[in-house]
């Protein structure tokens, strides 16, 4: 969603700061703006639609001079995307410039209470009140811009990462968050702000990490934060050891393309991080015996993907531990007084560790007394501030919006979870959890054999891409993936799809099957591929076009029944939900290529989700 950027220092901003918010477009947005103070004016540009309107508009950054600046991509959710309604926002005066990720829920009050004291508001954001609210406030006191600010933010219901720019003070700028992300990149001689990391890697590895209601005083040489009492805060440094080369396309078609091919490598970075000597052991995730046995319940929450590896460990937990697991979409649960307390685990699974539903849902756990454990792949993000207990994916960043890497990732952690509850809970045997561990040290290669033949799917998409609609259906985890798989394909390729399990077709979606619909079943699961059978035949007799992904040993089954087969290598069932899956990401990946989709970037669609 929205992203945010700001440079201080010697140099001319403009160009600094496209070059940010370039990095940032994998967020989602549409529209974007900047403003620099120049000769002690602001000097805004703005515009909708691609930022590639902003670089002309502005002639590459050639104009406005000036060497302090804040950007912005705007994801619109309080108004259309316009030129108007693009940030940054100005104060009434022209004094103040605002930039704002997040939601002010109370901003129709605001506005009205804003009109009242005089004050014209030009947009329909929820963002622009808080220049004008700055602005209310410095001109009634003598107070210092920190001091302003933090009346302001006092005014303020919702989520924001603001940065602020103050004509009056053309040396330095102000950054503040609540429950949205914000960094500061530490330079030399020169300093900067941004939503996420991938904007500051080509000027500084060090920041700091910005927690709530911490408010950040940045100039040129010099980088300051404070609590909401102005007491100054010492922060550690965080440097950033990713190579720039992982946010970059590295000479692939599109960064979904480049992430899938990292599948593998990031399988084994993951695996071998938690696998050691025929063992899995969590570093910042350590349970007892006794305290599993005394759990209640396993609630697992998340939203999107995440949440389909979540059905997944509703599966496998279940089946594992014995324990019984609830799985549910972050925003259902924070809103219906979820039943979790002190005698129940909360697992909640997010890439980003930002997503605004899952982040309620696990503060509002551990209000509740429930020990929360959280599944990440962002060091640092606000879910690892807040967690009691995390396992990061070893993805590295991700950039397409869709996730690829990531979620393979989450489901391996899932396997490496449930297993090693099992094997604390005695359910295991030392042979049994060594035999799992050989497993997951082959799933990097395995799933170099299903990426080994991009033609295969490339092929079926050429056949299929120009479908309407289709239905994905499995059982058990192969349920679990077709969720996804059916995702992959709709966010990207913009082709309506669902998933169903696969018995519940008969009560009702199989209305919707005619001649040529495409079905594809996912089916690796030995003891459900008969039944699996039936459904097949069940939608190929009403005229489907029936696709199976399943394993070499079922393959003599399908034979007949499918019209197209996706051939997985033999492999344990603890390997098949990612191998299944993969072939389902690149089947969509070609699909959307094939009809003209902006792959990386689908329409509406953010990769970090920071309002609800
Ligand atoms: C789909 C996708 C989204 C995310 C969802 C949760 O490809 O990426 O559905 O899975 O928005 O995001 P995180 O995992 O960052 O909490």
């Amino acid at each position: 969603m929205c992203g945010i950027v700001g440079y201080v220092g010697p140099r001319q901003a403009a160009p600094i700061l496209l070059a940010g918010l370039e990095k940032l477009e994998y967020r989602g947005y549409d529209s974007a703006g900047l403003a620099v103070i120049d000769d002690g004016k602001l000097q805004v540009a703005k515009a909708k639609g691609r930022l590639q309107t902003l670089i002309d508009q502005t002639e590459n950054g050639r104009h406005p001079a000036g060497s302090i600046g804040i950007g912005h991509t705007r994801w619109a959710t309080h108004g259309e995307p316009s030129d108007t309604n693009s940030h940054p926002h100005l104060s009434q005066s022209g004094r103040f410039a605002v930039v704002h990720n997040g939601i002010i829920e109370n901003y129709q009050a605001l506005q009205t209470w804003l009109a009242d004291k005089g004050f014209h508001i030009v947009s329909e954001t929820d963002s622009e009140v808080i220049a004008h609210l700055i602005e209310y406030y410095a001109e009634r006191s003598d107070d210092d811009l920190i001091d302003v600010l933090i009346k302001t933010i006092g005014r303020l219901d919702g989520s924001f990462a603001l940065g602020v720019l103050d004509t009056k003070r053309p040396d330095r700028f102000l950054a503040v968050r609540k429950a949205s992300p914000l960094i500061v990149g530490i330079g030399s001689g020169e300093n900067y702000i941004a939503s996420d990391i991938p904007a500051l890697l080509p000027l500084t590895r060090d920041v700091y990490l910005v927690d709530d209601n911490e408010i950040a005083e940045i100039t040129a040489a010099h980088i300051q934060l404070f609590n909401l009492d102005q007491e100054p805060i010492e922060k550690d440094v965080y440097h950033i050891d990713w190579d720039v080369s992982a946010a970059e396309k590295g000479g692939y078609e599109h960064f979904m393309m480049k992430e899938m091919a990292e599948q593998p490598r990031v399988l084994g970075e993951t695996v071998r991080s938690y696998v050691h000597g025929g063992q899995i052991a969590f570093g910042l995730a350590e349970f007892s015996a006794a305290e599993l046995k005394a759990l209640r319940h396993i609630h697992v929450v998340a939203c999107g993907s995440a949440y389909h590896a979540g059905v997944y460990a509703k599966y496998e937990l279940e089946r594992l531990t014995g324990i019984p697991v609830n799985v549910d979409i972050a925003s259902e649960f924070r809103y219906r007084n979820p039943l979790v307390g002190p005698d129940d685990l909360v697992i909640v699974i997010s890439q980003s560790g930002e997503t605004a539903d899952t982040l309620e849902a696990l503060k509002e756990s551990r209000r509740k007394g429930a020990r929360v454990l959280a599944i990440l792949n962002v060091i640092g993000s606000s879910m690892a501030r807040e967690a009691d207990d995390i396992i990061y994916t070893i993805a590295g960043p991700e950039i397409a919006v869709a996730t690829t890497k990531a979620f393979v990732c989450q489901v391996t952690v899932i396997t490496m979870l449930a297993h090693h509850f099992a094997y604390l809970l005695g359910r295991l045997s030392d042979r049994e959890m060594a035999d799992c561990c050989d497993e997951l040290l082959q799933l990097p290669a395995l799933a170099e054999n299903v990426l080994q033949d991009m033609s295969l799917y490339q092929e079926m998409a050429s056949r299929l891409y120009n479908q309407t609609d289709m239905y994905f259906i499995g059982r058990s985890s192969d349920f679990a993936m077709s969720l996804e798989a059916s995702l992959k394909l709709k966010e990207i390729s913009y082709i309506h799809s669902e998933a169903c399990p696969a018995g519940e077709l008969k009560h009702g979606p199989i209305s919707l099957i005619e001649k040529n619909t495409l079905v594809v079943a996912m089916s690796t699961e030995a003891r459900l591929a008969e039944k699996m059978k039936s459904n097949i035949a069940e939608v190929k007799t009403r005229g489907a076009h029936t696709m199976v992904v399943t394993t070499r040993a079922l393959q003599s089954l399908f034979q007949g029944v499918a019209d197209d087969i996706v051939l997985l290598p033999d492999a344990r069932p603890s390997q098949l939900p990612v191998l299944s899956v993969i072939p389902m990401q690149l089947f969509a990946y070609y699909v959307a290529v094939l009809n003209g989709r902006d792959v990386d970037k689908p329409r509406n669609l953010a990769k970090s989700v920071t309002v609800e």
